[in-house]
């Protein structure tokens, strides 16, 4: 069977801890998409890690981890993140296995996520850069090329008649902040280094796995309000980061999932632009900012801070149809003398607890709760029983009104910082 473990707001909500910590119950952790965008914190042992686009059970004794076909792959960034979990000691030789028909971001997939974001002004996406939008728009643009075809004898042929058109694009848009020639050399270079590991036809090794009763955690990336049909579009990511994006991004049958479990912060980040109605601009925002140590995993950019949003965390629950919650970076709301939840919307003057259509130009009030504040250190607890009194209720009342029980409350980023409840 397989689980299913996605982010419910916009990404970092603690994917890469929760999947790390899960990872025993599980045979295989398999990315379904999303690409080298993704940083994924994990701490064990008093080491940290980020995983960019390998899955969060490499770390893991009897884990297999599989690379699947919805997600784009990086050559370069994939050779330096695998070269690190070698030095690390990590055998990835064995343990790591990458679908052929996950497609591959060439060195001009990047130049024009950067030229596609200089020509927007003060429209930008705010995209991590890493190629991402143009490698799935040659994906369905039916021009692009896949892992599997590396081992092709025409895969250079393929790569200049690619390259061509990128670079009449690159003309168009009048990008000119680039060298190709410098950064094809690492590129070839790190196909030569993927030609080494285990290339699959990985929807065959993943149903073969699963008609021998293996357990199979699929992991996402992002986050579902960054999704491209159900996020705060076009303020969003290139690829299907909810429950649905998990049978195209695997070649699983939607029967085979067990479960969804839904990750979201005991509060709201986004990183980029976009609508975020929640967001606060003020000394507390700043506070959740330092006391969250919201500061991006791959690009370092300070990450935007606000309330939690409940209208937007229970629309993340039915798109996923999540069964489990979990809760991420609960100690960090200690301190605060209050602690507020947004309930609903006031759009254009009327009030809702639905996500609007048009978030972009409407003007989006949010409705605020607030409950009483906790100045407990919650990294220290382990039972639930121990936790304070307010920080239950605040519990309580988020599982009532998303619909869904929270099973797992996250005091800290170590492995060990997790409550079952
Ligand atoms: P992901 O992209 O969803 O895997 O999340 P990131 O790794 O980008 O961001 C989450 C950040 O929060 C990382 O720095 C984690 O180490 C950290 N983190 C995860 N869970 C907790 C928690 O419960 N408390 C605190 N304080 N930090 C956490
Ligand atoms: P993880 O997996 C947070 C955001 C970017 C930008 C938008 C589009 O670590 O949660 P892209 O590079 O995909 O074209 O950027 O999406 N974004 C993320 N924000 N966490 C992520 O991944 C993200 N991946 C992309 O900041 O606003
Ligand atoms: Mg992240």
């Amino acid at each position: 069977m397989v689980d299913v473990l996605l982010g419910l707001q916009w990404g970092d909500e603690g994917k890469g801890k929760i999947a790390d910590y899960l990872t025993p119950n599980y045979d295989i952790v398999a990315r379904f998409q999303g690409g080298p965008n993704a940083g994924h914190s994990l701490h064990f042992n008093g080491q940290k890690f980020v995983l960019n686009t390998v899955p969060s059970g490499i770390f893991r004794d009897n884990c297999l981890n599989v690379i699947g076909n919805g997600v784009v792959a990086d050559p370069v960034r994939l050779q330096g993140e695998i070269e690190k979990l070698i030095l690390a000691g990590v055998d990835v030789k064995s343990k790591l296995l990458i679908s052929k028909k996950a497609h591959i971001i060439l060195p001009t997939h990047r130049i024009l996520d950067a030229a596609n974001e200089a020509s927007k002004g003060d429209k930008k996406i705010g995209s991590t850069l890493r190629g991402i939008g143009p490698t799935y728009m040659d994906k369905t643009g039916r021009n692009g090329l896949r892992i599997g075809d590396i081992i092709s004898p025409t895969f250079e042929i393929q790569y200049r008649e690619l390259v061509l058109k990128h670079l009449k694009l690159i003309q168009n848009l009048s990008y000119t902040d680039f060298d190709l020639a410098a950064l094809e050399t690492p590129f070839f270079e790190s196909l030569d280094f993927l030609r080494t590991f285990q290339l699959i036809d990985s929807e065959y090794y993943l149903n073969d796995a699963l008609k021998q009763g293996k357990k199979i955690l699929a992991e996402g990336a992002q986050g579902s309000l960054l999704d491209i049909d159900f996020g705060s579009y076009p303020y969003v990511t290139s690829s299907n980061t909810t429950a649905g994006g998990v049978c195209t991004g695997l070649g699983i049958p939607p029967r085979a999932i067990r479960k969804v479990i839904g990750i979201f912060k005991a509060y709201c980040t986004r990183v980029g632009s976009g609508p975020f109605p929640s967001e606060l601009m003020d000394e507390t925002g700043e506070q959740l900012r330092q006391q969250g140590n919201e500061f991006g995993a791959t690009t370092g950019r300070p990450r935007r801070t606000g309330w939690l949003d409940l209208p937007a965390l229970h629309y993340s629950v039915m798109i996923n149809g999540v069964n489990e919650l979990i809760m991420m970076k609960s100690d960090v709301l200690s301190g605060f003398e209050e602690v507020k939840v947004c309930t609903s919307y006031k759009v254009n003057g009327v009030e809702t607890t639905q996500m609007p259509f048009e978030v972009v130009s409407a003007s989006i009030e949010p409705i605020y709760e607030s409950f009483e504040g906790w100045k407990d250190d919650l990294t220290i607890i382990r039972d639930f029983n121990n936790l304070p009194d307010s920080f239950k209720s605040y519990c309580h009342q988020i599982s009532e009104r998303s619909g869904c029980k929270i099973d797992i409350i996250s005091v800290g980023p170590d492995r060990e910082e997790t409550i079952k409840c």
